[in-house]
Formats: structure tokens, sequence, C-alpha cells
């Protein structure tokens, strides 16, 4: 099948390389000459394991191509996907303007039946309103499908997510329209949801809250274990059994943070007001979220006897795993509470160094944990890398100036 997909961030990226891999003809567009150049040569702009290789691929093989012009990839296509972000607002409410210019873009452009697909996280009744904006800008109502499917694949893992979803969601005004997606996401052999486009809007913000939910759950099931003498580990496993309620996300420690729960949280908190509804629980949601980092470095002040003065080393920047985002990064808001308190900071990260040395120059950035040791009063495990989890302890042990390891993501045994 003919596919654009305009924006190559990870959602967008993802997609067009992995539907290109199952064979489909696709161009990818952005407006950025850097990252159009950058993937011409099979350069990705972003890191996620497996999709430089992908890209590499899909481009000696003829399956990928990228543009910086919508009008091109849109007049061939069957199926557009508008990738574009959605960062929150001032107030927190999405921010739609490129959803806007790329549906404008697209409008321009159409000239033979289309489907037009929001991949972005966008409010309820975007999908109205990007129909809207394509018929203002110029195209025939009768040629264009406005259809709404979500995105759930996670960082670090997006390729395995995408090539295996748990569920697709198809949201349309019509069966034609969610047929063509049908056809294009048949090898994937996943369970397939069809709803109205606003059901479908709904699903992606209704689950990444309700798994924001369980991890603040968690979070505040552990202050009551810490209070009590209780062991997080061993209620999350005896809860996460129960099939109801089951064991993913019930990993307790910093919180979560990201480039989609935080965003997506709030967004739902502020599209609810908008609606005349006021989703209390979500606020509690994600107070809770906020004050369990603000907890954390509180209990390392009262270990270390105050903050002013101590070296702490932290083991990790990126806001999980196997990627270089630092969006919303429980890093940056320990490393600011500690700057404040005056304390120093030395860190490692195996990729997001440079991102996070542009917001914390003073930061004393290292090769390694063992450098980030020296002399140390205290470690912070911020954010588990695979590599962390085999280390020397005793021989970070022996360089800290005390050996003490605040463990934000529960990855040593006690
Ligand atoms: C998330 C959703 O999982 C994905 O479906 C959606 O498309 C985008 O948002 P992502 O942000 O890539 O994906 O990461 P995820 O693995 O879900 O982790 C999110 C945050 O929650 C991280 O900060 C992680 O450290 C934290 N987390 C996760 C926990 O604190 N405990 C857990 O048990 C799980």
């Amino acid at each position: 099948m003919k596919v654009a997909v305009v924006g190559t961030g990870y959602v967008g990226l993802v997609t067009g390389v992995v539907l290109a891999h199952l064979g489909n003809d696709v161009v990818c567009v952005d407006k950025d000459p850097a990252k159009v150049e950058k993937l011409r040569n099979g350069i990705p702009p972003i890191y996620e394991p497996g999709i430089e290789e992908m890209l590499k691929k899909t481009i000696e093989d003829g399956f990928f191509q990228i543009t910086d012009s919508i009008s091109d990839a849109v007049e061939t296509a069957e199926v557009v996907f508008i990738a574009v972000g959605t960062p929150p607002g001032p107030d927190g409410t999405p921010d739609l303007t490129a959803v806007r210019a790329v549906a404008k873009g697209i409008g321009q452009s159409i000239r033979k039946p289309t489907v037009v697909v929001n991949k972005s996280t966008v409010p309820v009744g975007s999908g109205e309103l990007v129909e809207k904006l394509i018929i203002e800008a110029g195209a025939d109502p009768a040629l264009v499908n406005v259809v709404s499917n979500p995105e759930f694949l996670r960082e670090g893992s997006a390729i395995h997510d995408t090539l295996n979803p748990d569920r697709i969601v198809i949201g349309a005004k019509n069966q034609a329209a969610a047929q063509k997606l049908v056809e294009l996401y048949s090898t994937l052999n996943a369970t397939t949801v069809i709803t109205d486009l606003e059901s479908a809007e709904l699903i992606k913000y209704a689950s990444n809250s309700f798994l924001a939910l369980k991890i603040s759950f968690i979070n505040a099931v552990s202050r009551i274990c810490e209070l009590s003498g209780g062991n997080v580990e061993d209620v999350a496993k005896g809860m996460g059994l129960d099939k109801r309620i089951g064991s993913q996300f019930l990993q307790a420690g910093l919180g979560w943070g990201g480039s989609c729960f935080p965003k997506d949280v709030l967004g739902t908190v502020t599209v609810a007001e908008s609606l005349g509804y006021d989703f209390a629980l979500l606020k509690e949601v994600i107070a809770i979220n906020d004050d369990q980092t603000l907890n954390f470095v509180r209990r390392l002040d009262a270990r270390l006897g105050g903050l002013a003065g101590k070296r702490i080393g932290i083991m990790g920047l990126a806001f999980k795993p196997n990627t270089d985002d630092i969006r919303d990064a429980k890093s940056l808001i320990i490393i600011e509470e500690i700057l404040k308190a005056g304390g120093s900071v030395t860190a490692h990260d195996p990729i997001a160094t440079e991102l996070v040395r542009a917001i914390f120059p003073t930061v004393d950035y290292r090769e390694s944990i063992y450098e980030v040791s020296h002399e140390a009063d205290a470690l912070v495990m911020v954010t588990e890398w695979n590599e962390y989890r085999h280390l020397d302890l005793q021989r970070l042990a022996k360089a800290m100036k005390t050996p003490i390891l605040f463990d934000g993501r529960r990855c040593y045994k006690k």
C-alpha cells in the first residue's frame, strides 16, 4: 500500500519504518531539513534500539523514502498518517498547532480518495477538527476520510511493540475507512478494536492515565510500607498474581516520567475539565507522582544529615533505559533539588549525558559509574540501565566516601 507519514519523531519514524519493513511503499515527511538529510543517509534522528538497521534496509530495498514536501507525499498516498508532536500548552491542554498545520497541508494536496489517520495523541474531538481543516484547505469532502489510530509503543522497545501490538484501535466514521487500516495492518495478526472516532481518541488517554494510576497506586502503597515495615515488592507480587489486577506496572520507585505519561495524564485532566468533568482522581495520581520523587530526595537528605557540601553520584539520566529521552526524567528533579540544597553532583548515563549537560552545565559528567563513585557521599540509582545491574559493588563502596546507595528503581537486593 502507498503510505505517507508526516512527522518523524518516535511515533512517526517507527510507524514509517515498520510499515516499510512490512512491504508498503512509505514516504515520510519532515519539515526540518537537517532531519531529512540525516534520514536520507539512513541515520535516525532518535535513539531507539533496532531502528537504524531497519531504516537502512528499507531504504536499500526501496520501501522507504523521505521528503520535506507534504504535497509530494500526499498526492500518491492512499493512507496518510499525522504523527507530529502535541506538547502540553501552558494549561496542560495538548497544543495542536503542528496537527493543524499538517491538516492544512494535507487538505491542499488531496486529489484522490485518501484515508487520513490521526496517530498523534490528540484530545477527543480532534478527528472532527482535522476533517474540517482538511476540507477548509480545499479538499473535496467526498475524497477525505479521517480515522483515529492511536499508538501504544513504548520507547526503548518501539519496534517490537509496533510489530507485536496487544491491540490495534481504529476509530472511524464509516466501515470502508476502517477496513483500509485493517488491510494495512493485516500481516500483524493483532486483535483489532473498531470504534467511532471519539472512543478511539479516548482509549489512548484512558490507557495511559490508567497505567500511570497503577504506578502511583503502588508508590502510595510503598509509602505505607515504609511507615509500617512492609515490603512493597512482596505486596506488588501478591497483588499482581490476581489476574484481575495483573503484575505489570506495579514497580514502585521514583515514579513515572517520559514523553507520554506526564503529558497524557495532564491532558486527560484538562480535556475532562473543558467538557465539564473534574477528574479529581487523576489530579491525585499526578500529586502522588510528584511527591514520590521529592520524598526520595528528603530521605536522602535525612540519611546524609543534609545535602549541603555533599557529593552525590547519579546513576542514569534518561527517563528510562534504552532511550536518550530526558523529557520529564526524574534525574532532572533530583539534580535540581541536590544543587538547590548546596550539594554537588557527578553523573553517568550511557547515552543521555549531552542532553542533560545543556540543562545542568555545572554537573560533573563521567564516563563510568566507577568514576562517579569516587569520593561520593552517596550514589543514587535513577535509571535502571542493564549495565548497572552487574556492577562490582565492593569496588564502588571502596571508592566512595560513605558506601550508601539509594536505589530509586529497586535494582539491587538490599
Ligand atoms: C508509555 C506507554 O507504556 C505507551 O503505551 C505509550 O504509547 C507511551 O507512554 P513510555 O513512556 O515509552 O510508554 O514508557 P513506559 O515503559 O510505559 O514507562 C513510563 C514511565 O513509568 C517511566 O518513567 C517508567 O520508569 C515508569 N514506570 C513504569 C514505573 O515507575 N513503574 C512501572 O511499573 C512501570
